[in-house]
């Protein structure tokens, strides 16, 4: 039976390009059902188009109603039966609502060495902190911010001259290869 795997991104989507890609190569021991998005205008819908998987969007309007989002968002998940549930950056935390329904079976890709820097500003703060070495982590989604159990980690040293940027761009190419590692480990695993 296909392992069935739905990506949550919000923005640029080169980390859902590297699973589009691992898919398309026929690397990937699953197959990409469905990519969604609070961002109506990311560019990782666009490249899901492009590959030909079906995507849905449900933006959070300020003032909604939390809980409900997370379970309309939850439904919308639902709808594709997915094995995993793979947040590639997705810049909205998944509450309880939505992780009941998918115990364990959904994951994150976060730009820092965890427990190090978790949060939105993880390459910002670690540069503030003058650590020598970051990197990345994939981890499964708990109920905290970025606290959940490490699945996989990736060093990435800090150059002298490293701005937030070239940081980050380079922690990302890291990510690209460990959340594609990670999912084909499960996928293999279940
Ligand atoms: C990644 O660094 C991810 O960890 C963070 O946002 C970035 C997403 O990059 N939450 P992209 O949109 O996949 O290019």
């Amino acid at each position: 039976m296909t392992f069935r795997i739905v990506v949550l991104a919000s923005g640029t989507g080169s980390l859902l390009q590297a699973l589009l890609d691992a898919d398309e190569a026929g690397e990937l021991p699953g197959t990409i059902v469905a990519v969604g998005s609070d961002r109506p205008e990311a560019q990782a819908l666009t490249r899901a188009n492009r590959a030909g998987v079906p995507t849905f969007t449900l933006p959070l309007a300020a003032g909604q109603d939390r809980r409900r989002w997370d379970g309309e968002l939850a439904d919308l998940v639902e709808d594709y039966r997915p094995d995993l549930v793979v947040c590639a950056g997705f810049m909205k935390l998944l509450g309880e609502e939505f992780l009941s329904r998918f115990p364990d079976r959904a994951i994150n890709s976060h730009p820092s060495l965890l427990p190090s820097f978790p949060g939105m500003h993880a390459v910002r703060d670690a540069l503030a902190h003058g650590v020598k070495l970051t990197g990345s982590t994939v981890f499964i989604i708990d109920a905290g911010v970025d606290t959940g159990g490490i699945l996989a980690q990736c060093a990435v040293p800090v150059l002298p001259e490293d701005t937030e940027e070239t940081l980050h761009e380079r922690i990302k190419e890291s990510e690209r290869t460990l959340l594609v590692d990670t999912v084909c480990a499960l996928a293999r695993a279940r």
